[in-house]
């Protein structure tokens, strides 16, 4: 649906997009996932021609957005980092106004209206002034805006910064329900838990760069991570590390002082065998953590920093 070649935008000596290349597929979630200054909202304001690239090209539906725009334009809902809206005017005049840039009007503009406040969750508030709104309230109205024309491509720049967890959540699930009724979305983000529970695809950007794209399965299996269990016990005995090693699915073990680290094997994991092996030896378990690889660890482990540095 939308194909990314070369991408290239540089403002003077900062490389804000370098040479990037990406595909989005009709119907997915696309998550674009780096740090700040990575170069996320760079790439979507080229995508959605608010933005001229320096070089590269853009295929939206087999099109050049560079020589036809008004295609991509046309079926794009864009919703910016900064929220746009009038804080004078009430959520319902908010929608009313983007709905008419969008060429609604009468009973059409009214039902749109309806159903997408309903899927942002502020119908119960639309006559109230924007400006009474939470700061969730108004990101999510923000991203309303944006729906009103039915777009078949909706792109979101990190929508959730700054809010409570709960609108969070509300807005999550209002980007899947989007993406169910039909729409293919980007969508940009600094937090991984988003984009690893909302996004078929990722791609993780960093100075510029992808440095690394897939399933967020195939990008935990690229760093070749796995799950590691860790214990801390007291009365670490070599009898007991006998036992633990005997257990099926334990690969590899090592301990230092109080701490053993298990590397397992397969997915038929009974953690209560451990238990078992550690009590049974007069052992005392003081607490359990199973570290399981994500893309926190994936980017970690690309580039040698945390994600939220
Ligand atoms: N208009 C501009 N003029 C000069 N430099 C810019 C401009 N826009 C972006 N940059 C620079 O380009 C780089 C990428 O910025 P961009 O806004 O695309 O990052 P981002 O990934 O969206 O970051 P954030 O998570 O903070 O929004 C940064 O170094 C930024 O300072
Ligand atoms: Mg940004």
């Amino acid at each position: 649906m939308l194909e990314i070649m070369n991408l290239k935008k540089y403002f003077n000596k900062t490389k804000a997009v370098d040479d990037i290349s990406f595909k989005v597929e009709k119907g997915e979630i696309l998550g674009l996932l780096g740090p700040n200054g990575a170069g996320k909202s760079t790439t979507i304001s080229i995508i959605s021609t608010l933005l001229k690239a320096d070089a590269g090209k853009i295929l939206y539906k087999g099109v050049d957005i560079e020589k036809e725009p008004k295609k991509i334009q046309n079926e794009l809902g864009f919703v910016p980092q900064e929220i746009a809206l009038y804080p004078s005017l009430s959520g319902y005049d908010n929608l009313k106004f983007w709905g008419r840039i969008y060429g609604l009007k009468g009973d059409k503009l009214k039902e749109k209206i309806k159903e997408v406040s309903q899927i942002i969750g502020i119908d119960k508030r639309l006559n109230d002034k924007v400006e009474e709104y939470s700061g969730g309230m108004k990101r999510r109205l923000n991203i309303g805006s944006a729906l009103l024309h039915d777009p078949e491509i909706i792109i979101l720049d990190e929508p959730t910064v700054g809010i409570d967890p709960q609108s969070r959540k509300h807005i999550l699930d209002s980007v899947k329900e989007i993406n169910k009724k039909g729409s293919t979305v980007i969508y940009t983000s600094h937090y991984m838990e988003e984009v690893e529970y909302l996004c078929d695809k990722i791609c993780i950007m960093d100075e510029g760069n992808i440095i690394a794209k897939g399933t967020k399965e195939e990008l935990i299996e690229s760093i070749s991570a796995e799950e590691k269990i860790i214990l801390q016990v007291e009365n670490i005995t070599g009898k007991m590390i006998e036992n633990i090693k005997k257990i099926p699915y334990v690969d590899k073990i090592a301990y230092i002082e109080n701490e053993i680290t298990i590397k397992k094997k397969g997915n038929n994991v009974d953690y209560s065998e451990i238990l078992e092996a550690v009590s049974k030896n007069q052992g005392h378990l003081t607490s359990m953590d199973i570290k399981k690889p994500d893309l926190e660890f994936v980017f970690l482990a690309l580039t040698g920093r945390a994600l939220r540095d």
